[in-house]
């Protein structure tokens, strides 16, 4: 357990929302729980820790993240075990990541103690809003932005890092149709894919935007050189089953290091299957599909989980998968992963933390 120096000051809402809503059926991200936490950076030191009513924040229309765009966020989830435990999933490599992302754009480092103590104080407010149906969870989203009011470009002094919850269930409804995105990239060598960065999301919306159009879900990343190999989808990180391997694209500066994907693979290797992390060529993918050897396609995120896909679109071709009832592995892994996190099944690799 980290321990923190400062103290975080909790104002609690005079009354609760909870009454109102049904956290077991509600839309994903448009009902928050009903207190938030707030730091300050003033260009020194992390300031001001609080809980307060989940609210507007006053903002200077000349704040440099709304005009720069120095804002990141990560995405996690906290279940309720059989037992009314508190239980969350790998919320180390959260904030791990959260920092790889905040020195990928100049941001200050948030320190572990007061991520993971401004966390688990708001579950302790808020652990009522953690849905109890099977699928439900309730979404956590960390996020840190840039609060000077200077239209410079420069990096900010001074910043908020932030963490909102809303109950959700399932983030996509049904299996997917993703089409194979070959005019616009996502992410460049030497860029911001790997990531959290907020305009990584703005960017793919207009894309993903034409596909919908053309009756697709969501898209396939290609690599940003030459379009030739796949890299990840508009959530989620991507994974096939072809013959009897598991093959996933490699990661490298274009890709986030998904740690539902970690998890996947590191479920995968203990279960003595063949992975190969590498780079997969969207050829490859066409031949697999077109020989009927491709067993299982889904993405994995913290929000989208296992993410079955449907049919894969190449240019004007679609291809359907197996059916999602014949899909071994995710269908598996799926079910694994949810026993793990919802403190049902021995976890060896010590990834679920319950919070005191
Ligand atoms: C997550 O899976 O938590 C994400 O951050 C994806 C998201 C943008 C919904």
């Amino acid at each position: 357990m980290s321990i923190t120096t400062l103290p975080i000051a909790i104002q609690p809402v005079a009354k609760s929302r909870l009454p109102e809503v049904d956290v077991n059926n509600v839309p994903f991200g448009k009902v928050f729980s009903d207190h938030m936490f707030i730091a300050d950076f003033d260009g020194q030191t992390w300031n001001d820790l609080r809980i307060v009513p989940y609210g507007d924040v006053p903002l200077s229309p000349a704040t440099s993240s709304i005009h720069y765009g120095q804002s990141i966020f990560e995405g996690m989830k906290a279940y309720r075990s059989d037992s009314g435990d508190v239980l969350l999933f790998r919320p180390f490599d959260n904030q791990r990541r959260l920092n790889l992302s905040a020195e990928r754009m100049a941001m200050p480092a948030v320190p572990e103690s007061i991520f993971m103590d401004g966390l688990c104080e708001l579950l302790r407010n808020d652990k009522n809003w953690i849905p109890s149906k099977e699928g439900s969870s309730l979404y956590i989203r960390p996020f840190h932005f840039a609060t000077d009011d200077y239209l410079g470009v420069k990096a900010s002094d001074h910043y908020k890092f932030m963490i909102i919850t809303t109950p959700v269930g399932p983030y996509y409804s049904h299996p997917l149709k993703v089409l194979v995105e070959k005019s616009f990239f996502r992410a460049v060598p030497g860029g911001v894919g790997f990531v959290k960065a907020s305009g990584n999301y703005g960017r793919s919306l207009y894309p993903t935007q034409l596909a919908k159009q053309k009756g697709y879900d969501q898209l396939i990343w290609t690599d940003g050189r030459e379009h030739k190999y796949v890299e990840e989808s508009g959530t989620m990180n991507l994974m096939f089953v072809i013959g009897d391997k598991l093959i996933t694209p490699g990661l490298r500066d274009t890709i986030l290091a998904g740690i539902t994907r970690d998890s996947v693979l590191t479920l995968a290797r203990d279960w003595g299957m063949t992975i190969e992390e590498r780079p997969v060529e969207v050829r490859e993918v066409v031949e697999a599909l077109e020989k009927g050897t491709m067993q299982d396609a889904f993405g994995t995120g913290t929000a989208a989980t296992i993410a079955h896909i449907s049919h894969i679109g190449i240019d004007d071709i679609q291809y359907e998968l197996p059916p999602v009832e014949k899909r071994e592995f995710s269908n598996k892994v799926n079910f694994e992963l949810d026993q793990i996190r919802r403190g049902r099944k021995e976890d060896k690799h010590g990834w679920v933390y319950r919070v005191s």
